[in-house]
């Protein structure tokens, strides 16, 4: 093999599935082309000396708001925000005005997204009771991350939880279907508590932990007797854990950074309604839970939930205020910090944030550093000691729920596909990113 490449990784601390190598990587074409010590015939070296070089993240879980909610975020901004966060690729949810739930509407978001989204992405098809007997079909388009299904209302219009219609659901397609597990009929028999004004402290005594266990619990089942692999999103309780440790045959688990992070009642005291979000964050006990189950292997997958509303929205009294915050582009440093700080190796990061969401969804050619694979990487400076802050946000809605957090640990460089797209902070070139390629579509 001639040792020609277009660009050259050189000497930076490199993660692979084998464990964390000083080596060089050669890209050509686009894929990863050699790992070792190599030189020879390079257009370009990347001087990744002092840096480690990580898989490229995959956020699987973001709403980009676009079409129809382009005042709060679009396709532009969104993937902005993702490769200035160190995200090479997002899977987007189906939650936009209209939601996609058909052909037209996913081909329209593939069509937004050409020449405008800075990194790869892929969208959900929502599911719905019009659309329920037609996901085989839709879940194997192209550029469809797969199916997404609301078993509780939250942002948006998308909301099935009649029990027939959930087994059509299931019936249909053979994709894992990512779920929001919230019991909507507790939801709605509890609303009167905080109905007409209540503390946001509230939000999660309303929707309880046994409003998500209900729903996990139900979707178990339902998914059981359909043979349908499911990944359930951000798990918030201990008791759903213990729960979906003994149905990992069937079900993958996700977490989200800020449930991992924040806890009540602090997080509504310090940050109101901005701690606001579906499933809520709940107390401390949880949180502790989510990090053992992390720890154990019961996570597959960290997704950040970015969910932006302004912050015109967000300043609306309880229970008006909309439910969501941003967090593709803190979900690195974030976690970075939790690796600096001894909760997370990076081994387990890697796994959770890239390997992870390419296993969950049939990712093909990404999700580890290895010869012929794509060339995504997000290169990190682990020692680095930086302040997040609302400033650095490129998201429309121009806020974190983090702003003034010192961290150690930031993403210095995302590559994808061999294209330096963002460094150090800045965005390079136009944006190029593809629509994600699933094996199973
Ligand atoms: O808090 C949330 N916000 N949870 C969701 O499920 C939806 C999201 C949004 O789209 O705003």
């Amino acid at each position: 093999m001639s040792d020609s490449f277009d660009l050259l990784l050189k000497g930076g601390q490199v993660v692979t599935p084998g464990g964390i190598l000083a080596a060089d990587i050669g890209l050509r074409d686009g894929r990863i082309a050699a790992i070792g010590a190599l030189g020879d015939t390079v257009a370009e070296i990347f001087d990744a000396g002092g840096l480690t070089v990580l898989p490229g993240v995959i956020d699987s879980q973001v709403h980009l708001r676009e079409p129809g909610l382009e005042y709060k975020e679009d396709l532009a901004t969104g993937t902005a925000a993702a490769a200035l966060g160190g995200v090479t690729a997002v899977c987007e949810m189906p939650n936009t005005k209209p939601s996609t739930t058909s052909e037209a509407a996913l081909a329209d978001k593939l069509d937004r997204a050409r020449g405008r989204a800075w990194v790869d992405h892929a969208f959900f098809i929502g599911a719905s009771a019009d659309n329920a007997d037609d996901l085989g079909r839709l879940e194997r388009l192209p550029g469809c991350a797969g199916v997404k299904l609301f078993m509780g209302s939250s942002t948006g219009t998308l909301l099935v939880d009649d029990e027939a219609v959930l087994a059509r659901v299931l019936a249909n397609g053979r994709r894992r279907v990512a779920v929001h597990a919230e019991d909507e009929t507790r939801l709605r028999e509890r609303r009167a508590m905080v109905d007409g004004g209540a503390p946001v402290a509230m939000h999660p005594v309303w929707r309880d932990e046994e409003t998500a266990l209900l729903a996990t619990r139900r979707l178990l089942r339902l998914a059981r007797t359909a043979g349908r692999r499911v990944h359930v999103l951000h798990v918030t309780t201990a008791q759903e854990m213990a729960l979906l440790a003994n149905h990992k045959d069937l079900a993958t688990v996700e977490v989200t950074p800020q449930h991992l992070t924040l806890a009540a009642p602090e997080c509504y005291e310090r940050l109101g309604s901005l701690a606001q979000m579906n499933p809520p964050i709940r107390g401390e006990e949880h949180r502790q839970a989510l990090w053992r189950a992390v720890e154990q292997g019961v996570v597959d997958v960290l997704g950040s939930d970015h969910a932006p509303h302004t912050l015109e929205e967000k300043a609306k009294p309880y229970p008006e205020s909309p439910s969501g915050m941003t967090g593709v582009q803190t979900m690195v440093p974030l976690l970075l910090d939790h690796v600096a700080a001894g909760r997370l190796s990076l081994q387990r990061f890697v796994d959770l944030t890239s390997a992870g969401p390419a296993r969950t969804y049939g990712i093909a050619g990404k999700g580890r550093i290895a010869v012929g694979y794509d060339a995504d990487f997000t290169v990190v400076d682990l020692k680095a000691r930086r302040r997040i802050s609302n400033l650095w946000i490129t998201s429309k809605c121009g806020w974190t729920p983090y702003d003034g957090m010192q961290v150690t640990g930031w993403p210095l460089a995302t590559i994808i596909g061999g294209r330096v797209v963002m460094r150090e902070d800045s965005l390079l070139g136009e944006p190029g990113g593809k629509p994600l390629v699933f094996f199973s579509a």
